[in-house]
This record gives C-alpha cells, sequence and structure tokens, in this order.
C-alpha cells in the first residue's frame, strides 16, 4: 500500500464528501498516494495511465483501503482523444469532475548529448503537452461551467540546471509555466490551477531510477531536513490546495522537498 494519510491526517475526514478527482499517473507512486488522500477525505476518483492491468489492481486496492469509488481509465496524456474520452467516461460514471492532478510523467537519467531526439521529445510530450491536453480537457468539457481545481506535479530540477536532466528539467519549467498562465486565463471561471514541485521522495519509481542503493544515503546527507520525502507528504499539500484554505491561492508553486533544491547536488553519479 502506498505511504498515504492515515487517520492522523489534518484534514477533516470528511472535506471532500461528494468530489470527484482524475489523477493522471494516478496508478503508482506519488500519484497514487495523492488519489489515496483525496479519497480518504470523501472524493471518488478516476485514475489514468496507460498501462490497464496496474490501473485495474490500484484502483480495486484503493476503495478497499478508502471505501470510496475509483474507476481506473486506460488513457495516454500524450494522445488528445485518448484523454477527451477519459472525461467523457468520468462525467457519464459520476456526473462530475472537481479536481484534476496532472501527474503523468517521464524520467530517466541521461545526458543531453546523447538523449536521442526522439527521448527528448517524448518527455517533453508526457509532461508538458500531456499536462496542457488534460488541462484544456479538463476545460471545455466541464471546469468552463462549474470552475474546479487543477494541481500540477512538477519537479525543482530546473532551478538549478540539475545534470542529466535536460528533458524533465525543460518539460517541468513548461509545466509551471503553464500553471501560471492557466491560473490567470480560468481564474474568472471560478478555477484555480496550482503546482506541487516535489523534491526526492521515497519509494517513487522516480527516485528508484534517480538515486539508487547507497546514493539515497549521500542525497540525504545534503538535504536540509536530512532525509527523503514521504508520499503522504506530497498528498497533504495537495489536500491543502484543494481544500477551502486555499481559495485564494491560484498560481502557485508549492515546493515540497525539504528544502533539497537548495543544497543538494545533482544527480551525477561520479559526483
Ligand atoms: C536514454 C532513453 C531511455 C534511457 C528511453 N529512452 N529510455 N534514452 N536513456 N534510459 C529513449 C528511447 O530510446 C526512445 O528514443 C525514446 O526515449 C522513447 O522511448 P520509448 O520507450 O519508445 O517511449 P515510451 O514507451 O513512451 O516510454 C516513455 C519513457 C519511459 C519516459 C521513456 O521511461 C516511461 O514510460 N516512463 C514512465 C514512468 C516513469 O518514467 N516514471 C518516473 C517519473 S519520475 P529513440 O530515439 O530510441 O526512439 C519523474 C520525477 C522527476 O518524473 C523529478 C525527480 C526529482
Amino acid at each position: 500500500m502506498s505511504d498515504a494519510p492515515t487517520p492522523h491526517s489534518v484534514f477533516r475526514p470528511d472535506f471532500l464528501a461528494g468530489k470527484v478527482a482524475l489523477v493522471t499517473g494516478g496508478g503508482t507512486g506519488i500519484c497514487r498516494g495523492i488519489t489515496e488522500g483525496l479519497m480518504r477525505h470523501g472524493c471518488r476518483a478516476v485514475i489514468t495511465s496507460r498501462k490497464a492491468d496496474v490501473l485495474a489492481k490500484s484502483a480495486a486496492e484503493l476503495e478497499a483501503a478508502t471505501g470510496q469509488r475509483c474507476l481506473g481509465i486506460p488513457a495516454d496524456v500524450r494522445k488528445p482523444d485518448e484523454v477527451e474520452a477519459a472525461f467523457d467516461r468520468t462525467l457519464a460514471e459520476f456526473g462530475r469532475v472537481d479536481i484534476v492532478i496532472n501527474g503523468a510523467a517521464g524520467n530517466f537519467l541521461a545526458p543531453a548529448a546523447s538523449l536521442s531526439y526522439n527521448a527528448f521529445r517524448t518527455v517533453m510530450e508526457i509532461d508538458a503537452i500531456g499536462t496542457f491536453n488534460v488541462s484544456k480537457a479538463a476545460f471545455s468539457k466541464y471546469f468552463r461551467e462549474h470552475g474546479g481545481n487543477i494541481v500540477n506535479i512538477s519537479a525543482t530540477l530546473h532551478y538549478r540546471g540539475t545534470p542529466l536532466q535536460t528533458h524533465p528539467g525543460s518539460a517541468k519549467a513548461a509545466v509551471d509555466a503553464m500553471t501560471r498562465h492557466l491560473a490567470v486565463e480560468w481564474g474568472g471561471a471560478g478555477i484555480r490551477v496550482n503546482c506541487i514541485a516535489p523534491g526526492p521522495i521515497d519509494d517513487t519509481e522516480g527516485m528508484k531510477r534517480l538515486a539508487p542503493g547507497d546514493t539515497k544515503r549521500k542525497f540525504e546527507q545534503q538535504i536540509p531536513l536530512g532525509r527523503f520525502g514521504r508520499i503522504s507528504e506530497i498528498a497533504d499539500a495537495t489536500l491543502f490546495l484543494v481544500s477551502d484554505a486555499a481559495t485564494y491561492i491560484t498560481g502557485t508553486v508549492l515546493v515540497v522537498d525539504g528544502g533539497a533544491w537548495m543544497t543538494m547536488g545533482g544527480f551525477v553519479p561520479w559526483e
């Protein structure tokens, strides 16, 4: 099971009762933890990714853990027709969508010089264009008329030009910019658009790829709070941004990284 908020949560257990969230990348990792956090506070959820089998298993486990409904809908965020179909199915099933989490992402360690053109484009397409595709579909299918909350999942890689991360760093910089542009354009429709920039988080595919084995301890020594974060800490930040504690917050990037970006070296295995 994911390490998501449990009964110790500081949020009222039913504060999202009646709401519906669509979470891209919600079958695994951080976004599965975010989904669990939302569901533990009364929300029903749709999770999307490319892998139907992963979605089905996660949806069943999330339902069992939280008592809320969760539907897995296979969709590639790079394909607008699949994204629109996911919203159509969500609305047919639940009649509404209140929260969209743009979490689908792709990453691997590679120096820019050896990235193929297609490798760079692939990560840009998943992270940046995928975030646009999903946000636009949310807007045109439901949010334009009803308002809503978008939370994009970014990173801190581009703040200091992390080595081996030109592709995701460039894509996440676009996500940060898109957060502000959409917040400005859509605020009048009652839509808040915010962003979370997680630092190194335990038990995630990203950290398995970027900080394998012993490198983790070396990185932890460089982090002001002295440890990797927990998935539940990203879920809690998300709950804050979609809650009524944040009704005047839009266009912001909330860094949740234990202070890591200011002090931690890049993901360079030989450093
Ligand atoms: C160099 C690579 C590579 C690698 C793939 N490519 N892996 N290049 N090093 N390790 C190249 C391929 O050769 C190909 O280029 C191009 O990228 C596309 O690869 P495909 O496998 O065809 O693409 P696809 O099936 O769409 O897979 C996308 C993916 C994959 C990003 C490459 O890793 C993926 O699906 N990842 C999703 C899960 C994931 O990455 N989660 C971690 C997110 S962590 P050519 O030229 O050969 O065709 C995260 C956190 C960031 O985002 C922040 C951390 C702090």
